[in-house]
């Protein structure tokens, strides 16, 4: 396959003149605050982590104020933003800067990708950003645009097809570390607003003379990827069971599972089972609330709560406890409990 020629130039021009700017993690090369800018990032458009962003930096200015955190404080900043195995990653990782690097990040991708939930794009985005290592990024977005660029037909479920894609996006880099920076985050941007999954705008597109799916006039046959996401659906029964007071009865979350260590309504897989939590005399006053769905990234939730009134002390279950209102916002909850709580 021959390499387009000047496509990291065009790339790189592109991204100065119209490639987005301005946005709070590129006006710094602290790899702190580079690295968790690309953990938000990975599920999560740039809108919603702004606000996130902010908050954390003011939270945590540092590798070592995340690191000495409680992690059920990180979970609680993170709440809402979703995908919590990032948070759980983001605290380990913050732990592990400060026992074995002396809290410095390491500044080669190698490195950085050895670390809690650094995979290999994401170390190789920091190491650019902040060090201007000549390493390839090849997230999702990347791998559409890259693909494209390329015609490349191979099935990208296929570890060899993947591996070949990386060797490509490799030889495809600037020569120059100066340029690595707007390389990177050219990619990013073209991936994200201007090669789109649907109806791609290639008439705006810096590479369009290059890109051989263009030529084709089939831009959207690219990437190739036969494997489908497996989902799958779930029932589950949500207790809300509500004290005189106000409160509700609050669980932790078991690792690993979903919404892994986050404080939640207790959980059942039947209305039975939920109602062998509640003793008998207070059955016949559970009051079904409508049914809701919630989407994970490979399961339907399909969400039944139930609620239930107690007397303060009147109902425990081991391994949970009575939360006030005013608690719940510093808590982590998952969004659709955040949600049915008003919190
Ligand atoms: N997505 C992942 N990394 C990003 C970045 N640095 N800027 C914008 N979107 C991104």
């Amino acid at each position: 396959m021959t390499l387009p020629e000047g496509f990291a130039s065009q790339v790189v021009r592109w991204q100065r003149s119209h490639g987005r700017s301005g946005l709070p993690w590129q006006a710094t090369r602290d790899p702190y605050r580079v690295w968790l800018s690309e953990i938000m990032l990975q599920q999560t458009q740039v809108s919603v982590v702004l606000g996130y962003y902010d908050r954390f930096l003011q939270r945590y200015p540092d590798v070592s104020a995340l690191a000495a955190a409680p992690l059920d404080d990180v979970l609680a900043l993170w709440s809402g933003l979703g995908y919590y195995s990032r948070a759980r990653n983001l605290h380990r990782c913050a732990q592990d800067v400060m026992a074995r690097h002396g809290g410095a990040f390491p500044a080669a991708s190698a490195q950085l990708q050895q670390l809690p939930g650094i995979g290999r794009s994401t170390a190789a985005a920091i190491a650019a950003f902040c060090f201007g290592e000549r390493a390839a990024i090849l997230d999702g977005n990347v791998k559409r645009v890259l693909a494209r660029t390329l015609a490349f037909g191979d099935d990208l479920a296929s570890p060899a097809a993947e591996r070949a894609l990386w060797q490509r996006a490799t030889e495809l880099l600037p020569e120059a570390a100066d340029d690595m920076p707007a390389y990177t985050q050219g990619l990013m941007d073209l991936g994200a607003t201007v090669c789109l999954v649907r109806q791609p705008s290639c008439l705006l597109c810096p590479v369009q003379t290059l890109c051989a799916a263009r030529r084709e006039d089939r831009p959207e046959a690219y990437p190739v990827r036969t494997r489908k996401l497996k989902r799958s659906s779930q029932s589950l029964w949500l207790l809300r069971a509500q004290a005189d007071d106000g409160s509700v009865w609050l669980e932790k979350r078991p690792v690993p599972g979903v919404w892994a260590g986050l404080y939640c309504l207790p959980l059942f897989d039947s209305r039975e089972a939920l109602e062998a939590a509640v003793p008998a005399a207070d059955r016949a006053a559970l009051l079904d609330e409508a049914a809701f769905l919630h989407v994970l990234t490979h399961k339907d939730l399909h969400l039944h709560p139930v609620r239930a009134q107690f007397a303060a002390d009147g109902w425990s279950r081991a391994e949970g406890g009575w939360f006030a209102p005013a608690q719940w916002p510093s808590l982590g909850l998952p969004t659709p409990v955040r949600r049915l709580l008003g919190a």
